[in-house]
């Protein structure tokens, strides 16, 4: 049996609740296909301010560039909102990011057969939708300099810069057109080029990478239309790519295509040799945070999305996923998802009956 070393950061809010669960899980999976995982928990986000002052420590650091694979709950809360920005909890999971290199975030939105009535959309909008999108994560506007506030003619000027290199854009690219050739083979670039310089780059580069791919059909949207597309026809999209902020707000909007933002995994993938980060979608989600309410599904599915790109472990990535279906197919609902019929999760409820291990949440045991 091999051993995989996981750094483990449980951060604020929901997140120590779903990690939970989310161990609980991928031990049992690992455990049923011969893998070990040893797990390294560290500080992150405001739980690391109030231990040590800093969001994202060097003890942190270090242990996640050390692990195999890093796989992270959420960050924030209402304690820490009047922080500056550099001292927010926020900050340490861009720091992680940065860190990590891990520039390419994969967000998958498909939709489970059990929830295509969870949606807020019609059935016969959501039911088989499938997306990937592909999000830049470590450039943009986000980290482009100068960023700031100043004074002028008396007043206070808020200002951040959004930028993008050709190295940046080429490779996140690539990503998205490899991963766009394992699927439907289409692509959308999604971007605002028609105001933005920086959008402007970003699709010449894309249209001259698809000289490489010439089996995958191109397209190109505005952010503002893409978000209208996304709600009106779903299903014409296969993998979108697009830039950090854009990609923030389209991966939450594409969540209710599924049912909840509670159902969203990600992983983010850094250059070969160097730990990826793997996280929910979501955040920390302050207003249920520790009343036992939180869906855990979008943890477990990120443990599982661990496992098949970060470690190479594909069996057990579908146990995790085959577990996440039973508990569905089982009736079991958190409240976000919850239907008529169905039921929340109880820590009685033990196994499924076919054997598979429960990834409902209940009380700390
Ligand atoms: P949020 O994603 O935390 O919550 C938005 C809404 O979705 C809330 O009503 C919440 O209850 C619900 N929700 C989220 N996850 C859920 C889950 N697993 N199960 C059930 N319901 C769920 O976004 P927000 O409220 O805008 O932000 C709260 C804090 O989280 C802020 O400090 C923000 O900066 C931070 N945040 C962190 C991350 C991250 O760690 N990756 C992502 C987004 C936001
Ligand atoms: C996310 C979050 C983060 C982001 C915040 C908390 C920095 O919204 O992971 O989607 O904007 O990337
Ligand atoms: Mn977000």
């Amino acid at each position: 049996a091999a051993t995989h070393n996981i750094t483990v950061l449980p951060g604020d809010g929901i997140g120590p609740e779903i990690t939970k669960v989310a161990l609980k899980a991928l031990t049992a999976a690992g455990k049923a296909e011969g893998e070990d995982f040893v797990y390294t928990e560290a500080p992150i986000g405001g739980a690391a301010i109030d231990a040590t002052g800093d969001p994202y420590p060097a003890s942190t650091e270090e242990v996640c560039k050390a692990a195999d694979a890093v796989l992270l709950a959420c960050i924030g809360g209402y304690k820490w909102d009047s922080l500056p920005n550099a001292q927010r909890p926020e900050k340490g999971l861009l720091r992680l990011r940065s860190s990590l290199n891990a520039f390419a975030n994969l967000r998958p939105a498909v939709v489970l057969p059990q929830l295509a009535d969870a949606s807020t959309l019609k059935r016969e909008v959501v039911e088989g939708v499938d997306i990937l999108i592909v999000r830049e994560l470590v450039g943009g506007i986000y980290f482009g300099e100068p960023r700031g506030f100043k004074e002028e003619n008396g007043e206070r000027v808020g200002y951040n810069t959004m930028v993008y290199r050709e190295s940046e854009v080429e490779r996140i690219a690539r990503v998205a057109f490899d991963a766009a050739m394992k699927r439907g083979k289409r692509l959308c670039s999604v971007e605002k080029s028609n105001v933005l310089e920086v959008s402007q780059l970003w699709k010449d580069v894309v249209i001259r990478v698809a000289q490489d791919y010439p089996e995958v059909e191109l397209s190109h949207m505005y952010i503002d239309n893409a978000a209208m597309q996304l709600i009106r026809n779903p299903k014409y999209f296969d993998v979108v790519v697009t830039g950090n902020i854009f990609g923030d707000i389209l991966s939450d909007e594409a969540s209710m295509l599924t049912g909840s933002l509670g159902m969203l995994p990600s992983a983010s993938i850094s250059e070969p040799g160097k730990p990826g980060i793997y996280e929910p979608v979501h955040g920390s989600a302050p207003d249920i945070a520790g009343q036992d309410k939180a869906n855990p599904l979008a943890m477990v599915l990120s443990a599982a999305m661990m496992c098949r790109y970060g470690l190479n472990l594909p069996k057990v990535a579908d146990r995790l996923e085959a577990a996440v279906t039973a508990a569905l197919d089982a009736g079991y609902r958190t409240g976000d998802i919850m239907q008529p019929g169905c039921k929340q999760p109880r820590p009685s409820a033990g196994r499924h009956p076919s054997g598979s291990p429960m990834v409902a949440s209940g009380p700390p045991s």
